[in-house]
């Protein structure tokens, strides 16, 4: 069995065949991965019936797992999985479906923004690796825009109008569009803000990209209003339907995406009565995008 990629939906993933993820992986295999999702940045492989160990040997073959703490307020008595994953799923510590009005569920409904993970650590994330252990029959999609090609379309005016521009995100920001304002002590301190690039150059490929997510609330230098408004603009502009590539899930399905090339969103669904479980690992990217303020 040999790796091979070729490209799905009408823009830029790819679907992998050829690897079986519940196996170690020869480092040969690995590297093609890593050059597939330097060329595609979000690669889909189908039909990988794989548990949390497996999930986490595939993921440290390819950089260092990034701790799921500090990115949501699920206490830690609260978690159903471990904290080298995000449980993105709708199932509280005892496999129940959460209430409506539960406070992980409303957080999570966050996921439904654009985004791009973990913009909110200094250190931000590199790849995300979702694994769907079990899906509801009618959806909800996942969305996927290209930054990259996002970049290369803006006019020159705008290019160089976002070039050096740094931003500030945090937790708070994106929640706060959902309403969220009532943070303890301690969650203001973990989500206080980091300061992000926002045009982003591949460290391989050297292309360059919008680093945008819904995360980010302040450019430096600007007036906040000013900001919000044209960081909105921006991820409109960054999602149109020609940069989006959707993915519809499939059981075993497991999607890696490149957050430094790319943002995402989960689609509406009936998450109240279907389970939907799926699992995060991470991979965290090889430093801060800028130095950090130091208050
Ligand atoms: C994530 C995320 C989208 C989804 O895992 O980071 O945003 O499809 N998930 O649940
Ligand atoms: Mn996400």
């Amino acid at each position: 069995m040999s790796i091979s990629i070729i490209p799905i939906g009408r823009c830029f993933a790819g679907e992998v065949s050829g690897v079986d993820l519940r196996r170690p992986l020869s480092p040969e295999t690995v590297a093609a991965i890593d050059s597939g999702m330097h060329e595609y940045a979000v690669l889909v492989f189908r039909g990988q019936d794989i548990n949390d160990e497996e999930q986490l040997a595939f993921s440290r073959a390819l950089g260092p797992i990034e701790s799921s703490i500090g990115g949501n307020i699920t206490r830690l008595d609260q978690r159903r999985l471990g904290t080298d994953i995000a449980d993105v799923s709708n199932l509280d510590q005892n496999q129940n479906i959460y209430a409506r009005d539960d406070r992980r569920r409303l957080f999570n409904l966050g996921n439904r923004l654009w985004h791009s993970d973990s913009s909110f650590r200094a250190i931000p994330a590199k790849y995300s690796l979702l694994s769907a252990r079990s899906i509801p029959v009618n959806g909800p999609n996942t969305e996927y825009a290209d930054m990259r090609a996002a970049y290369d379309a803006l006019d020159d005016k705008i290019k160089a109008e976002v070039e050096g521009l740094i931003c500030e995100h945090s937790l708070t920001y994106s929640r706060g569009q959902l309403g969220f304002t009532d943070f303890t002590e301690e969650e203001q301190q973990t989500f206080a803000p980091v300061r992000q690039v926002l045009v982003r150059t591949h460290p391989v490929t050297m292309r360059k990209s919008l680093f945008l997510a819904s995360h980010a609330g302040t450019i430096v230098g600007w007036p906040m209003a000013e900001a919000r408004i044209f960081l909105r603009d921006l991820i409109e502009y960054a999602t149109q339907p020609q940069f989006v590539y959707v993915h519809h899930w499939r059981l075993h399905d497991l999607v890696m995406w490149d957050n430094r090339q790319t943002m995402h969103r989960v689609r509406r669904f009936n998450e109240t009565e279907d389970i939907r479980d799926v699992r995060r690992t991470t991979i965290s990217s090889d430093g801060p995008t800028t130095a950090q303020a130091t208050n």
